[in-house]
């Protein structure tokens, strides 16, 4: 029988309200405490290159204080990759960035840059990061190419899907989703998923995805921590992600 899938909580929103008031609170590593009481299974953070939320800082008191799977999510410049290296999360997760975005908008083209991504794989695990995933688009041929590149795993963009959701195009992004998750599982690749999963729509995506191993999921439950607390928050996603209708 397949293993409960795991929740892991982006914690970077947290990180956004605390710079836009340039404070020192709320404090990200608070967060991911708080997420871990609540029975959270793993803790995800962006370190992006204009440090526009996760600081340097953020990232090595992260590591000292986490002790749940602790996810870098990380673009394949060398400064970053370096960085994530030296702080050897249990997993990385590659992912395309561009400054002008508000938040992550694609997938990484792994058909276009494979032998770039293949390197940078390798360099993670050598340094010793046990799990290094690559975060594409749910398509068939991108998802073959992280696995040609050395990956372990897969996160399925979900953002697609949370905006079709609702709309004349769900069936649609359901399916690509199913074939995708079917895809990952052809190459031996562990399969995870985020991006914009909520708690209205993950039921309907849980039913698109077979073989999910993880979600990556942070601005919905930052969002409904303003009205539960961050604890409850956490607690009313774990239900849906631990115990799928
Ligand atoms: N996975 C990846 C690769 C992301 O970039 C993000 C957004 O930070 C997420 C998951 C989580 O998305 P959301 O905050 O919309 O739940």
């Amino acid at each position: 029988m397949q293993e409960p899938t795991r929740l892991l909580i982006n914690i970077d929103h947290v990180a956004t309200l605390r710079n836009a008031r340039r404070e020192v609170f709320p404090d990200p590593v608070a967060a991911a405490l708080a997420c871990e009481r609540a029975g959270a299974d793993g803790v995800v953070f962006h370190l992006r290159e204009d440090r526009r939320h996760i600081s340097d800082e953020d990232v090595r008191r992260l590591r000292e204080a986490v002790r749940s799977k602790l996810d870098f999510e990380l673009s394949m410049a060398d400064e970053i990759v370096g960085i994530c290296c030296e702080t050897r999360p249990d997993l990385a997760t590659l992912v395309p960035e561009r400054r002008e975005e508000v938040t992550t908008e694609g997938g990484l083209d792994v058909l276009r840059q494979g032998d770039a991504v293949r390197a940078v794989v390798r360099r993670l695990h050598d340094a010793g990061v046990a799990e290094v995933a690559v975060f594409v688009d749910p398509e068939p041929d991108q998802i073959a190419a992280a696995a040609a590149a050395g990956a372990d795993a897969v996160e399925l963009h979900t953002g697609d899907f949370a905006r079709a959701y609702g709309g004349p195009r769900l069936a649609l992004e359901c399916e690509r989703l199913t074939l995708a998750a079917r895809a990952a599982a052809g190459h031996g690749l562990v399969l995870h998923a985020g991006h914009g999963l909520d708690y209205d729509n993950y039921p309907v995506f849980r039913g698109a995805v077979p073989g999910l191993s993880e979600v990556s999921i942070g601005f919905a439950i930052v969002a409904r921590a303003l009205f539960t607390g961050l604890e409850q928050a956490v607690r009313d996603m774990a239900l849906l992600v631990r115990y799928p209708a």
